[in-house]
């Protein structure tokens, strides 16, 4: 149950910081309509709960009073209910940005009620910093605990806390008792990224490097309230990987050990990167019962399955920016917390997700998505061109720097009325030019150094469900002939019939009378 407590300040050490503590509502009326406010939050992790939950009630009364009162939302990414679900519900949201998850949240940027900026996660805080976002009003960050001297102990994510604290006019701290004490120390912050011209290189050579320090430095004249909570971050459990996730991480261990074998990578291979949802996850529970020891991770999130090979001794470090874990393994985790510092380091997304050091280790990026094209081009948000699920999150920092770049989905999507698989399509977050691997569970189409039209072949007869695989291969035959260039051959005219067809019938294969 969400509770902001009367003031029990043992897990706020500083007595400057301990005199500003007060309640979620008074917190909550320091925010203004039109504020923009950078909170924590990654992956349903290290979010503020309870000062968003009574921004939310003071929302719906101004509103109520016929009042009009939206804030805009930064985070680091996806939250929980009681903030996106929440504020979204109160029709609270004017502009929100880089990543979300919450059903209510997308089904009113899908109507067209609320403002959504999709932007790679890496971008998110110089974005702000460069002043493209204009003024920060506010920042609203969840920590474990307050030091004595002030410093801060942060909580299960890192996200963009650092920035928001250094751009923001004022801060709001939650102070979350429900965080485990023992989080201190394993994060890591590096404060000596600068501007342009004067950045320099970031000194991380390896994944579980350590390059900076452990706590959050805020100046304590910016911090207008200190609210604390104990409540527990949202953690949804990953479903069992089923026969086809099973079968894509098949697929992709064996293409490892292919790339071994050709002495294109160690037998350690290199820093993995797993994307969100329940095929990364099983693809994680692939490489367990896999041949490959001494794996490292240099990655978004760290999931189920990461600790998983930690707890096997397969992985030996990991780097994120937060936790997403299910319940189960959460209390499994926090229970043990101090034990992972040495494999564990949780760094700002804009380090966990910076193109320099994916490229310098030579990421292995490992992303689910939407759709592929059979030219390689890649949609991973938006269903039919238009209607966003996600957003494009750390996928495209990971895709366009990393050594190889894998992307997964099964063949089909709802009960395989949509082939995932198309001609072309109908948005595109990742072009064929950042696409090295597209894998389903038919099989895995590996397109490096191959032409277009080399590459159409293969994905068809890789990776396209049975099914579609003649309708694919009847389009390339077509437009092999009738394309105004050969090159990339299409029938611009067809070339979305699909999508459009599944819109009109509810099938993209065509039904005798369309
Ligand atoms: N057309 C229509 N709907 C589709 C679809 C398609 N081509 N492909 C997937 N979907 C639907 C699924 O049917 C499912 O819908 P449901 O919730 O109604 O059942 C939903 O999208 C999620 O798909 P699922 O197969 O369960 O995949 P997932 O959990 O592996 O998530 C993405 C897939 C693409 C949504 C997810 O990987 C994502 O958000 N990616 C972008 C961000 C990213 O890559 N982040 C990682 C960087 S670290």
């Amino acid at each position: 149950m969400l509770t902001s407590v009367t003031p029990t300040p043992s897990r706020v050490l500083n007595y400057s910081l301990a005199n500003r503590i007060m309640s979620a509502e008074d917190a909550a009326a320091l925010i203004q309509h039109g504020d923009q406010i950078g909170m924590s939050g990654f992956t349903g992790s290290g979010y503020p709960k309870a000062v968003p939950m009574a921004l939310a009630r003071r929302i719906a009364d101004a509103n109520l009073r016929g009042n009009k009162f939206q804030v805009s939302i930064f985070t680091g990414a996806s939250t929980g209910p009681e903030l996106d679900g929440a504020l979204a519900m109160a029709g609270g949201i004017h502009l929100r940005l880089p990543y979300q998850s919450d059903p209510e949240t997308r089904k009113r940027i899908n109507a067209g009620e609320m403002e959504y900026m999709d932007i790679h996660l890496s971008h998110v805080a110089q974005f702000v910093e460069y002043g493209f976002l204009g003024k920060l009003d506010l920042a609203l960050i969840e920590v474990t605990a307050v030091l004595e001297d002030g410093r801060l102990v942060p909580s299960s994510s890192l996200g963009n806390n650092k920035t928001w604290i250094e751009q923001a006019e004022r801060v709001i701290i939650e102070v979350n008792s429900w965080q485990p004490l023992a989080l201190e120390g394993m994060h890591d912050i590096y404060y000596g990224l600068q501007p342009p011209p004067h950045r320099q290189p970031i000194p991380l050579t390896y994944a579980n490097q350590r390059i900076g320090t452990p706590y959050l430095e805020v100046p304590p004249e910016k911090v207008v309230a200190v609210v604390l909570t104990d409540s527990p971050d949202r953690n949804s459990p990953f479903k069992a990987p089923d026969q086809g996730s099973r079968r894509i991480a098949g697929h992709i261990l064996e293409f490892f050990a292919w790339e071994v074998q050709k002495g294109r990578m160690p037998a350690t291979l290199l820093p993995l990167q797993s994307g969100v949802g329940n095929i990364a996850n099983a693809v994680l529970f692939g490489l367990e019962e896999g041949p490959f020891e001494g794996l490292t991770s240099y990655t978004e999130v760290i999931q189920d399955g990461m600790i998983r090979l930690l707890n096997s001794g397969k992985l030996v470090g990991a780097s994120a920016t937060a936790f997403s874990l299910s319940p189960e393994m959460l209390n499994e985790v926090n229970r043990d917390m101090a034990n992972y510092h040495k494999q564990i380091v949780l760094r700002p997304q804009e380090i966990s997700n910076h193109p320099e050091i994916i490229r310098r280790l030579g990421v292995i990026a490992m992303n689910g998505i939407i759709e592929a094209d059979i030219y390689g081009n890649v949609n991973s948000t938006h269903v039919m061109g238009s209607r966003i699920q996600n957003g494009i999150g750390g996928s495209g920092d990971f895709a366009r720097n990393g050594y190889l770049s894998i992307f997964m989905a099964p063949s089909t999507a709802q009960r395989g009325t949509i082939s995932t698989i198309v001609p072309m399509v109908s948005h595109v977050d990742h072009t064929e030019h950042d696409v090295s691997v597209i894998v389903t569970e038919q099989g895995l189409a590996d397109l490096r150094g191959l032409s277009p039209k080399q590459r159409a072949a293969l994905i068809i007869e890789k990776c396209a469900a049975p099914e579609y695989k003649p309708l694919l291969l009847d389009y390339l035959n077509r437009a092999e002939r009738l394309s105004y260039g050969r090159h990339t051959p299409h029938l611009l005219g067809e070339a979305l019939g699909w999508h459009s067809r599944y819109l009109r019938s509810g099938q993209m294969k065509p039904q005798p009378d369309n």
